[in-house]
């Protein structure tokens, strides 16, 4: 049994997300953590909505609210959006409670004892008519390394260097079109060069990653600058230090923040839970393990800029220092990053009105169609494109012909014939084969996912399910009236693999897994899901939000085989999965096309 965290990035709560979004970090991380505590390791799955920086700020101009108001609706959205689809968090909370601000502040103050955070002036854009900071990815200008005339304050996509907004040719403000003002403004820097050696020696030892995330984050090495964790701004975490926690116009950097969430979570959950120092298991034990969720562009993040603000709050890079009160803390065990999901051939794009929502989704779908989906087929490794037809395709042909009707035609029969699951007679090797492969799988379809290779971890699971229909196929039930033993052990076999079938595709079809559970005549807790609790802030009596958390605790250990029941009622079963039309697909393309 292991301590096994994980953590999940956490969606910017300026919109709705879309399911490029819960492709990248939600399912993924969902599967793997309900397939480890089934598996029976002790899983603390945290996240929660990301609140600060500009993109919050510039939505809440955009909609006439105050960046909280703002922060306050997209986290309701996301929370009830993501648990619409199952994802069983322990606790998915937000970067606007006391409790994370206090944590980023120590996390702040210790690494600033430590000697790590250099304070520099610096040139900074301002918006001549708002006075307020533009912050470089907000400003657009001519490239002076290439000549492309769309580079962004913070990198060219044309040529791919790092830029400094001062060094465009011609820049403008993205947000009004005006041309900045540069001024002079105090910052603190985390000295990333202070951390190359311990980065590297961190990175080197990484074993099971994905190839491509690791080469990236090792070349990120060849070039560290330190970098700017204050900003000009007036919405984000005050700085704890003396002439600086007071002024209002100096925050954090919302990626200083964030990534702390990870850490601030897990103390939320702990003393939400009871036991204030439970996380210190996920967190100070070097036997516990940490996996981090995300889509490509979250990277950087998470393989250097959080490893380094451990390391800086531990006093392990080359300035020395000691931890503070939280003591060591954990290095990620893997950077679990996947790739993009377009649609029907072309990114998604939130300000051109090309996406599809998850809500949207979950309204006309079912979830574990979306689930199915995106487990099979999604970004794992490389780019994919989501097309409707594709979507109508698998879920048709797979989830409905396939699975669904394996399930409907095994508790037809059981029902029809005997009412109950039946008593088996003597096994025929033919019997014996598909108990075999199902009970394989369990080692394989466990193996892959904790790999997170999930697309094979499913076909594989999918594949034994062909072998099942093939059974059926072959032994002919529907003939065997006449010879009432072997009906009994046919139905028995196929009832068995349908039930181990049914553990082994829990991970990626929870809300189904239930229903299977019941069709077989099951009762109780097979597939938890997650819940909303509106909470009060621990530090603060007057303010209220919703968490998603969950008692995941009925599936400890169940990853494995489990023998039916002789004598289980079995009702006549509804289909569990919902064909869908062939009309859908014309109709999604053409809401695509008006939106
Ligand atoms: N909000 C960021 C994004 O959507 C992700 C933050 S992950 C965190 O890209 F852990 F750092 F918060
Ligand atoms: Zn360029």
């Amino acid at each position: 049994m292991s301590r096994i965290l994980s953590a999940v990035a956490w969606p910017y709560a300026n919109g709705p997300r879309h399911i490029g979004h819960v492709a990248g970090f939600g399912i993924p991380s969902d599967v793997f953590s309900r397939y480890m505590r089934m598996a029976g390791h002790d899983v603390l799955m945290v996240s929660g909505t990301d609140e600060h920086g500009t993109p919050i700020l510039v939505q809440a101009d955009k909609e006439g609210v105050s960046a909280q108001e703002l922060a306050d609706r997209y986290n309701r959205v996301i929370v009830e959006d993501l648990t619409a689809l199952g994802l069983s968090y322990d606790l998915f909370t937000r970067t606007t409670t006391r409790n994370h601000y206090a944590v980023v502040q120590e996390m702040f103050r210790t690494v600033h004892k430590n000697g790590y955070m250099i304070e520099r002036t610096t040139k900074g854009a301002v918006s001549p008519s708002t006075g307020r900071t533009l912050p470089d990815r907000y400003i657009e200008g001519t490239c002076p390394i290439c000549g492309y005339d769309g580079a962004r304050g913070d990198q060219c996509d044309n040529c791919g260097n790092q830029l400094d907004a001062i060094e465009l040719i011609n820049p403008k403000s993205k947000i009004n079109g005006e041309t900045p003002k540069f001024v002079e403004s105090e910052h603190f820097f985390l000295d990333l060069p202070a951390f190359v050696d311990a980065l590297g020696d961190w990175l080197r030892t990484r074993t099971g990653w994905r190839p491509n995330v690791l080469k990236f984050s090792l070349n990120l090495l060849d070039d560290v600058r330190p970098r700017a964790m204050t900003r000009d701004i007036d919405w984000g975490i005050p700085v704890p230090l003396d002439g600086w926690e007071q002024n209002p116009t100096k925050r954090l950097y919302v990626w200083f923040d964030a990534v702390i969430g990870y850490l601030s979570a897990s103390i939320e959950w702990a003393r939400r839970s009871g036991d204030p120092d439970a996380w210190r298991q996920w967190w100070n034990d070097p036997e516990a393990l940490s996996y981090y969720f995300m889509g490509k562009d979250n990277i950087t993040f998470h393989s250097q800029i959080w490893p380094a603000e451990l390391l800086g709050y531990d006093g392990k890079g080359s300035r020395g220092g000691a931890p503070g009160a939280y003591g060591s803390l954990n290095l990620p065990t893997e950077v679990v990053s996947s790739e993009f999901l377009n649609v029907e051939g072309k990114q998604f794009s939130t300000s051109r009105g090309r996406v599809i929502l998850v809500r949207d989704m979950l309204a006309r779908y079912q979830p574990d169609a979306l689930r199915y989906y995106i487990s099979v087929a999604g970004p794992e490794m490389q780019d994919v494109d989501f097309t409707w037809a594709e979507f109508k395709r698998r879920t048709n042909d797979e989830l409905v012909a396939g699975w669904g009707n394996l399930v409907n035609r095994t508790a037809s029969m059981v029902h029809k014939n005997f009412g109950e699951i039946p008593t088996p007679g003597r096994r025929e090797p033919v019997d014996e084969a598909l108990v075999a492969e199902v009970t394989t799988a369990f080692g394989r379809v466990g193996e892959l996912v904790g790999a997170h290779r999930q697309r094979q971890a499913l076909q594989e699971a999918m594949r034994v399910v062909t072998e099942a229909n093939r059974y059926v196929s072959e032994t002919e039930p529907w003939k065997l009236k006449t010879d009432p033993d072997r009906l009994a052990t046919v139905l028995h076999t196929t009832t068995q693999a349908v039930s181990d079938l049914n553990t082994l595709l829990a991970p990626f079809l929870p809300h189904s897994a239930q229903q299977v559970h019941e069709a077989l005549g099951g009762t109780g807790t097979f597939s938890p899901q997650p819940r909303i609790d509106e909470v009060t802030d621990l530090d603060d009596d007057s303010r209220h939000y919703p968490v998603i958390t969950g008692d995941y605790t009925a599936v400890r250990g169940t990853w494995q085989p489990k023998a039916v029941v002789p004598g289980t009622k079995v009702d006549k079963p509804t289909p569990v999965f919902t064909k869908l039309d062939d009309a859908i697909v014309e109709e999604e393309l053409e809401r695509l096309r008006q939106s």
